[in-house]
């Protein structure tokens, strides 16, 4: 895949690019493996040795070319703090790895201060790669993306995730589900809450909305809405902040009320 057709891309972004490519062909290695080997960190939460080959990897990479930024991602926790830090999830729908559903993603942002300035999701099984720089634009492959432009709630197609810990039933998840899905509408659960956000700004869903994610679902994902011109907020409509909010909303704009309406309830 040519990677240089933002000529604009920052040496970040085309960095990352490059590592990102790498560590989804060792999740493509695993994902055709017949055993993954898998610990459990919750009763669901799994963690298999390629969400920490591909972790390893990205994080030597990057430090060998950042070497004074700092890191957070999903199994090492934060290493260091720094005004640049990258968030990193190694791989994004353990869950559909593990089982050999063929959906999941690796996402890599880069925070300087409390802003995201570039996001990057890649799908490493269709060779998908969402991009944004903060100020550029949204991008999927070679193509500027842009948010759909349903405007009503009763024409949209939706998508939303479970967390792992569902049977506590986190900010009457489940409630607000079964009010949703009352509404007769599609909702999609695809395991990946990384694509969810791409397929957002991507146009294919009009809206997601989530809760109990962490840093590293959603960090590259929100920049690569925003840069489309979709809105991203709590379910109170409130405006979101890293590691802070515990919901998440991201619609393309037009929606955005009108779900807000539906789950602050
Ligand atoms: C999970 C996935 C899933 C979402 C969970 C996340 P992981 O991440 O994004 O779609 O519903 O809340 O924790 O564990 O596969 O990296
Ligand atoms: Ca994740
Ligand atoms: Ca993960």
């Amino acid at each position: 895949m040519k990677i240089k057709f933002i000529k604009s891309l920052s040496d970040y972004t085309l960095n990352a690019i490059k590592i990102i490519f790498k560590a989804g062909d060792i999740l493509k290695e695993g994902f055709y493996k017949h055993n993954i080997y898998f610990e459990k960190k919750g009763i669901h939460n799994l963690v298999t040795k390629y969400d920490t080959k591909s972790e390893e990897f990205i994080i030597k990479e990057l430090k060998k070319k950042y070497p004074t930024h700092s890191f957070l991602s999903e199994e090492k926790g934060r290493i260091g703090k720094k005004e640049f830090e990258w968030i990193i999830d190694p791989l994004d729908g353990t869950v559909n790895f593990y089982h050999h559903i063929p959906f999941f993603s690796i996402s890599i942002a880069l925070k300087r201060k409390d802003e995201i300035i570039l996001g990057i999701i890649f799908n490493p099984l269709n060779k998908e790669l969402f991009i944004a720089e903060k100020g550029k634009g949204a991008y999927l492959n070679e193509k500027k993306i842009k948010v759909s432009k349903t405007k009503l709630i009763k024409n949209a197609i939706l998508a939303t995730g479970f967390p792992y810990i569902l049977k506590q039933n986190p900010n009457r998840c489940i409630n607000h589900f079964f009010d949703i899905a009352k509404l007769g509408l599609p909702i999609r659960k695809l395991g990946s809450a990384a694509l969810n956000l791409a397929y957002v700004a991507s146009g294919r869903f009009d809206v997601y909305w989530e809760t109990n994610l962490a840093p590293w679902d959603y960090s590259a994902g929100k920049l690569i809405v925003e840069e489309a011109k979709g809105k991203i907020s709590d379910w109170k409509g409130l405006p979101f902040k890293i590691n802070k909010t515990n919901t998440i909303l991201a619609t393309n704009n037009k929606i955005h009320n009108e779900m807000v309406q539906i789950l602050k309830k």
